[in-house]
């Protein structure tokens, strides 16, 4: 038997931390150590094979050497960083794309992060990191100024956080509160801003939110590549002696889509589920549950304060890209992207291709469209939205096709593989744009369109469903580069 691994906690909830134990103190999670710790558990050895199949991390040493090869990174020299270093394992998105290319060796990040020197004013009107007693009113009257605030989620869906509220509490308890801190989406890195650099008001509204909930015990997912979140995180959880566990996540892009995050914390694979029911009813072991992202919780505490209606309206923007100061950058609501690219992150330092406003999903817009409001009314015209508000900038140099390719690898690699429109569309559309990056069209035109149909109405998640976005985006704003398919019958 493997040392010390017989101390380990049992219950089913467990596996992914004691995996993650087991990778950190014993070494990467081989099948004789999966079994050691599914005989421990008293869980079937196949079951904890396959969760440990599911995350890929898990078979890396600690100390192993991840290089981002996400859209920024990619464009920013992200392939040659990772034949600089043989052994180096690719990774998606790490999270660090206003310093791509970036990678990690272990926990630490490279380069460096140092915010005073790469970033600019970053997280101002969020207000400083301060302990505070967190405002404390009644249930009715924070769903009210909720409403009024106009909070919608910043996870990415963009759903109204007074509705999501009000049907926690419409449930019977007991309640559980969860924070989505697993930030995979390429291009937002505002959640590790928060928890970096304000973890004091993600406290504050966790405890608002426990409160509200009644919830007895609250837990933050939290991605794997976040060592330093996850060390000031715990110092001001600890400081306010609250019940709340941080779940460390294994580095899967699907499992931020909140009920993949809840099957991964049940200590299964981070498949989502079909919904009905929605969290909100029955989520973590069945219990009504209110799951929001770390920043959608980060403005609630100001938001009770001012009142709903008196709160300014503003998020926060990562930019990244062909800046001058990539960064996180609190700013109104309806900023445009030229103002976030000349105001915020000190200019473009090239001409501009085009724009990711908010993350692999959100779509890609010309530079035609910098001025348009970065909100989903304005963008709507333009066939984006705002997403988790990570705008990238790609140069005229960065050909779109390879923009467009790389984002739907990005979800081919991320796909769970649950619904077949996703698993096996995602790769079919990555090898159409391959093939169409040396002029060979792969299929027609019509066919195409019926595979981004298929995805769009037979994928069970948002991964599947938003997969077709950025290569309609640049059907439309490039239809030039289009033009072999559609002259194909
Ligand atoms: C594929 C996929 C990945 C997601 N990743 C994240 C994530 O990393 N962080 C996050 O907060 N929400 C993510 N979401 C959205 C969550 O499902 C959910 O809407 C969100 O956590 C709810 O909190 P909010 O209402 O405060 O935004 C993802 C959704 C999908 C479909
Ligand atoms: S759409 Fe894709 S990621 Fe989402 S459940 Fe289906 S296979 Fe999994």
């Amino acid at each position: 038997m493997t040392p010390g691994l017989d101390e380990l906690p049992r219950e089913r909830t467990r596996l992914l931390d004691n995996l993650g134990w087991v990778r950190r103190n014993v070494g990467p999670v081989t099948p004789e150590r999966s079994d050691a710790l599914a005989d421990h558990m008293n869980i079937r050895r196949g079951e904890v094979a396959e969760v440990v199949s599911f995350y890929s991390y898990l078979g890396q040493p600690v100390d192993v050497v991840r290089v981002c090869t996400g859209p920024v990174c990619d464009c920013l020299g992200g392939r040659a960083l990772l034949e600089r270093h043989p052994g180096a394992v690719e990774v998606p998105c790490i999270g660090h794309c206003d310093l791509a290319p970036a990678m990690l060796r272990g926990d630490e990040v490279v380069p460096a992060v140092t915010y005073s020197t790469n970033h600019g004013p970053s997280i101002d009107l969020l207000g400083p990191d301060e302990p505070r007693e967190p405002p404390s009113l009644e249930p009715d009257r924070i769903v009210a100024e909720l409403e009024a605030s106009g909070l919608v989620g910043y996870g990415g869906a963009g759903f109204a956080t007074w509705r999501k509220w009000e049907a926690v509490r419409k449930a019977p308890g007991p309640r559980v509160v969860i924070v989505n801190a697993d930030e995979g989406e390429p291009g937002t890195i505002k959640d590790r801003y928060v928890m970096e650099l304000r973890p004091h008001l993600l406290v504050e509204g966790i405890e608002v939110a426990m409160a509200f909930a009644e919830a007895e015990e609250a837990y933050v997912y939290l991605r794997e590549e976040y060592a330093t979140a996850r060390e000031r995180l715990g110092a001001a959880l600890a400081a306010r002696g609250l019940p709340v566990t941080i779940v460390t996540g294994a580095g899967s892009y699907v499992c931020g889509e909140e009920t993949a995050m809840l099957e991964s914390m049940e200590g299964r694979r981070g498949m989502p589920r079909l919904r009905p029911p929605f969290p909100a009813e029955a989520g973590y072991l069945g219990r009504p549950t209110l799951i929001n992202n770390v920043e959608t919780l980060a403005h609630i505490p100001a938001i009770l304060r001012l009142g709903g209606a008196a709160c300014p309206r503003t998020r926060l923007w990562s930019v990244s890209g062909a800046v001058a100061r990539p960064g996180c950058y609190e700013a109104s609501v309806d900023v445009t992207a030229r103002q976030l690219i000349d105001d915020y992150a000190g200019g473009a330092t090239e001409e501009i291709g085009a724009v990711v406003p908010g993350g692999a999903a959100s779509g890609i817009i010309p530079p035609a469209a910098l001025d348009a409001p970065l909100t989903r009314e304005g963008l709507a015209p333009w066939g984006a939205g705002p997403g988790s508000a990570g705008v990238q900038v790609f140069p005229a140099s960065y050909p779109v096709l390879r923009l467009v390719r790389e984002t739907m690898r990005f979800f081919a690699e991320e796909s769970c593989q649950k619904c077949t429109p996703c698993r096996i569309g995602t790769r079919a559309l990555e090898h159409v744009l391959h093939e169409l990056e040396h002029d060979r069209p792969a299929m027609p035109g019509w066919q195409l369109e019926e595979w981004l149909v298929a995805m769009e109405k037979g994928s069970i998640c948002g991964l599947g469903q938003g997969a077709p976005v950025p290569l309609r985006g640049a059907m439309r704003h490039w239809p030039e580069l289009f033009a072999p398919l559609l002259q194909t019958r």
